[in-house]
């Protein structure tokens, strides 16, 4: 064991997570960022903001400026209230050449979304929403009058044909902000390529979701410690995977 090494001033966090200049092989590359207690509780009163702090926050937002595009489950969504992703200055010039924010990318199968929502109505670049072909169609119209829609797989929705859609459009550097029941999903079909793990010092119990709800991942993969930082008691671990 040794001891992580400690640099004395702060770091420049845009370049710590820039993404990798050469995209593998599928053509994206899938980072999530997540929060977590030292427990593994990915939920205090069923949300996520109580876990972090002002560090977490800034991280939170710069991963999105850094981003092509935010992908989030619905049940994220309806939980936390989601509204659109919206500009902050800290991002400085990392959107150079891009859109002024990255498109929001809600995965729903039901499609019960509030359309007339902020999230909606008051996006800077049209919200997406991926769904499956089984979807209702009376409510795959109405996604339709008020988003981009990319239908991907029959029943459930196929993660790895949803990203090549997104590819196709030009968002190759996606962000997925969670929850636990996608992430789970994406993590089990081997398609992350990156987790971003803040580590909050504080310990739940109680049966709060962990960062990924899903299938077993068949493999579990080595994952590479990108770096760690800290702040304020808090940790936050960049890993990659090692292998694709
Ligand atoms: N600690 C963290 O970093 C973090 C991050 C994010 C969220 N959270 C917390 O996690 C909780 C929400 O997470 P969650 O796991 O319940 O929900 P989620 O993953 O955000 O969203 C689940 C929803 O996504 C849609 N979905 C999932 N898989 C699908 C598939 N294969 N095909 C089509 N649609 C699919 C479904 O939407 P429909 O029901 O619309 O069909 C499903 O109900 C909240 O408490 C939130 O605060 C924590």
């Amino acid at each position: 064991m040794r001891s992580l090494t400690s640099s004395p001033g702060p770091v420049d966090l845009a370049e710590q997570y820039a993404y990798p200049s050469e995209s593998p092989s599928q053509g994206t590359w899938l980072r999530a960022n997540m929060v977590a207690a030292l427990d593994g509780a990915a939920q205090r009163d069923e949300r996520s903001g109580g876990l972090g702090n002002e560090a977490d926050r800034r991280l939170f937002l710069l991963l999105r400026g850094l981003a092509d595009a935010v992908i989030v489950g619905a049940g994220t969504v309806r939980a936390e209230g989601y509204g659109p992703v919206r500009p902050v200055p800290e991002w400085g010039p990392v959107r150079d050449g891009r859109p002024p924010v990255p498109p929001l990318v809600i995965v729903s199968r039901s499609l019960g979304l509030d359309f007339e929502a902020p999230v909606f109505t008051e996006a800077r670049v049209p919200t997406i929403v991926l769904t499956c072909a089984d979807a209702d169609p009376e409510r795959l119209r109405e996604a339709r009058g008020h988003a981009e829609v990319i239908v991907a797989g029959k029943r459930a929705l196929d993660f790895g044909v949803a990203f090549r859609a997104l590819a196709a459009m030009g968002h190759r550097r996606l962000l997925c902000e969670g929850g636990p029941a996608v992430l789970g999903q994406i993590a089990a079909a081997g398609l992350l390529d990156e987790l971003c793990l803040t580590l909050s010092p504080m310990l739940l119990g109680g049966d709060a979701l962990r960062i990924l709800d899903g299938p077993s991942v068949p493999d579990p993969a080595a994952w590479t410690l990108a770096h760690a930082l800290t702040d304020d008691d808090f940790l936050f671990l960049r890993y990659t995977r090692a292998t694709r």
